[in-house]
């Protein structure tokens, strides 16, 4: 099998300087993210979430992060999964959008913090086209879109009852206390500039 033909066309772009850099994190991203989605790149909020167990072996997993903003990244899962139990255990995490096509890539360190049953809920009800949409999807209601819509009158079913958290779906937001964003760019193989989150405000290093 040969990879070299792999490589995209983004040898060319031109190298960040520190002073190009948002101050927050979470604005950055945002501009990363919009041009991944100009790019084409395939489910940009598609990233994989890492977890420990009680031996602190890491687990990955792909997840759909339906929102961000400055309080961090929002995704939801089933209870009754292993990234739940050990969330629940452990909520030390990180998060990697892997934007292939462009060859970048954006590492998040984190904490998870478990959402309201209401905050669950709004999330759910108003998630935007922005974020991808399974139910919009191809034009038809696939299984998975079909139990995201059950889910989600679940989850309305909760809020309308006022509970306050459910057993069966969870949504959390990974909160990010240190956000690197690599990429390739000209003359350089790479590059990368780690945030990390001080008492006020972010401190930022090209790495
Ligand atoms: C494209 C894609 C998107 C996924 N999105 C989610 C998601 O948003 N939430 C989720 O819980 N699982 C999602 N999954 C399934 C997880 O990757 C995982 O297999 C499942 O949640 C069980 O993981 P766990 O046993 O480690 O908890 C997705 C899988 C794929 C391939």
């Amino acid at each position: 099998m040969n990879f070299t033909g792999c490589s995209g066309n983004y040898k060319d772009r031109i190298c960040l300087k520190l002073q190009d850099l948002e101050k927050s994190p979470f604005i950055q991203f945002h501009k990363w993210f919009i041009e991944a989605e100009s790019l084409n790149v395939i489910k940009p909020n598609a990233a994989f979430l890492s977890s420990v167990n009680g031996n602190c072996q890491p687990h990955s997993r792909t997840v759909m992060i339906k929102a961000y903003d400055e309080r961090g990244f929002v995704f939801f899962s089933e209870c009754a999964t292993d990234k739940v139990y050990q969330i629940n255990k452990n909520n030390k995490v990180a998060l990697l959008f892997s934007w292939l096509e462009i060859e970048r890539q954006v590492k998040i360190t984190a904490t998870a913090v478990k959402l309201s049953i209401k905050e669950a809920f709004l999330h759910f009800s108003k998630r935007g086209k922005q974020m991808g949409c399974w139910i919009e999807e191809d034009g038809f209601i696939s299984t998975r879109a079909l139990l995201e819509k059950q889910l989600g009158s679940l989850l309305k079913t909760l809020y309308n009852k006022g509970i306050e958290q459910s057993d069966i779906f969870c949504g959390y937001r990974i909160v990010p206390e240190t956000a690197s964003f690599w990429q390739v760019c000209k003359n350089k193989l790479y590059q990368q500039f780690t945030y990390t989150k001080l008492k006020n405000g972010w401190k930022i290093a090209e790495d």
